[in-house]
């Protein structure tokens, strides 16, 4: 589904803002009294709490959910049989590697900072660049990556997995009356029935929902810094994020122009460093950050921003309460998102692994 949400102008956003907060613009410091409730519901509205699932009820069934938590774990979808989506998209790491970029067919590195599935699914679009429109399209391309899993082609993927009795009847339950259902197209299918379940409910959403104390007086803070200072111009909606592309250096030139973002796909210049909003869920363990994986830790990110989306100076306690808030969105993720299944057996025809 397409947002069709364009940029907040600041305008627009302070409108938004309880006048409390406009009064104190554009000094980000002053914060209101600490008696008074810090947060209102007019910035409350600025989010919204994350749906169960990240889809259709036809389109996320049980079958293919169970099927796509099996993909999504199964190493025999590389050329060396050793990486699985997971390699790179760790569950039980909030959905990443903590690699500044990941290590993938051979131990090559893509130019790109994996980032994290959880959440993913409710973008607009998938990718830094947005080149898939939705997770199921996204699904295909690490398979056939050179540098990720380097399978040849789908009739591979497909040979496969035909190759794996137990995945016939699992294909044939997830996709019914279809004559041949194990397909690459349907494999990619069920991964992303499973990626539309990987939704993180935090504290965040509890507070949403009106529980004043889910959050600490300085978590509380930390969102309205957040709000002050404009972070939702782009980090909005149920995800904090992943509803537009913006320019990286909006304001003051981003320090890296090697990767020029949506630019690469359109070769428009007007997309030259434009890149998909990441979503800020659990940002507190999705590390290195941007797209590049440039930089290590969360609070010098949070600078960055505000230097150079927003031109603004933030304090050392305005970054410490933003890092504060953005920490009270990390999930305890159940076991059954993040444990992984036992898989099929492979078969006598079950291609040998490539070397590397
Ligand atoms: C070798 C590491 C690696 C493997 C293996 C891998 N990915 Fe990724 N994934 C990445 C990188 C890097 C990106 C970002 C690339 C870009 O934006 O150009 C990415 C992006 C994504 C995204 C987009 C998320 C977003 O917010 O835009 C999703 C979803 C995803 N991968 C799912 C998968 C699935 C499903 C598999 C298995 C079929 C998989 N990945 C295998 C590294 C990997
Ligand atoms: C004008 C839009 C815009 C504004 C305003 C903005 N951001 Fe961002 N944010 C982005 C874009 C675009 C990226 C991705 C940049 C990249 O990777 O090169 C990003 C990335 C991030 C990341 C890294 C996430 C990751 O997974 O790597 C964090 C953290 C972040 N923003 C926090 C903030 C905070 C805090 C503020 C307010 C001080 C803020 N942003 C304001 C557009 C914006």
């Amino acid at each position: 589904m397409r947002s069709t949400l364009t940029l907040l102008s600041a305008a627009a956003l302070a409108a938004i803002l309880p006048a409390t907060l406009r009064a104190a613009d554009p000094a980000p410091t002053a914060t209101p009294a600490a008696t008074a409730p810090l947060v209102d519901k007019a910035m409350l509205g600025l989010f919204q709490p994350l749906p169960e699932v990240m889809g259709t009820p036809e389109r996320v069934t049980e079958a293919r959910i169970d099927l796509g938590r099996m993909l999504f774990h199964d190493p025999r979808l590389s050329a060396n049989q050793k990486i699985s989506c997971n390699s790179c998209h760790t569950l039980a790491q909030h959905g990443v590697d903590n690699e500044p970029t990941s290590p993938g067919h051979k131990g090559q590195r893509g130019a790109r900072n994996s980032p994290t599935v959880l959440n993913a699914a409710g973008h607009f679009v998938q990718f830094w660049d947005g080149r898939a429109a939705d997770v199921e399209a996204q699904a295909k391309g690490p398979v056939l990556n050179p540098v990720e899993m380097a399978l040849p082609d789908a009739q591979h993927v497909e040979t496969v997995l035909r190759s794996i009795p137990g995945y016939a009847p699992l294909f044939a339950k997830a996709f019914p009356n279809e004559q041949e259902p194990v397909t690459f197209d349907n494999a990619a299918v069920a991964i992303g029935a499973f990626e539309r379940t990987l939704v993180t409910p935090s504290r965040f959403d509890e507070f949403l929902a009106g529980e004043q104390k889910a959050l600490t007086p300085e978590e509380q803070k930390g969102l309205v810094v957040f709000v002050q200072t404009g972070c939702p111009t782009c980090h909005a909606g149920p995800y904090l994020g992943g509803q537009m592309y913006q320019k990286a250096g909006l304001v003051k030139p981003w320090p890296s122009q090697k990767d020029q973002g949506r630019y690469e796909v359109t070769k428009a210049d007007a997309d030259r460093m434009m890149f998909k909003v990441p979503g800020l869920r659990n940002v507190a363990k999705t590390g290195p950050y941007f797209h590049d994986g440039s930089v290590a830790d969360l609070k010098p990110a949070i600078r960055m921003m505000a230097a150079h989306q927003l031109g603004r100076d933030l304090s050392d306690a305005d970054v410490d309460a933003i890092a504060a808030f953005l920490a009270a969105t990390t999930a305890d993720l159940p076991k059954s998102m993040v444990a992984a299944p036992a898989l099929p057996p492979s078969g006598p025809d079950t291609p040998k692994p490539e070397a590397g």
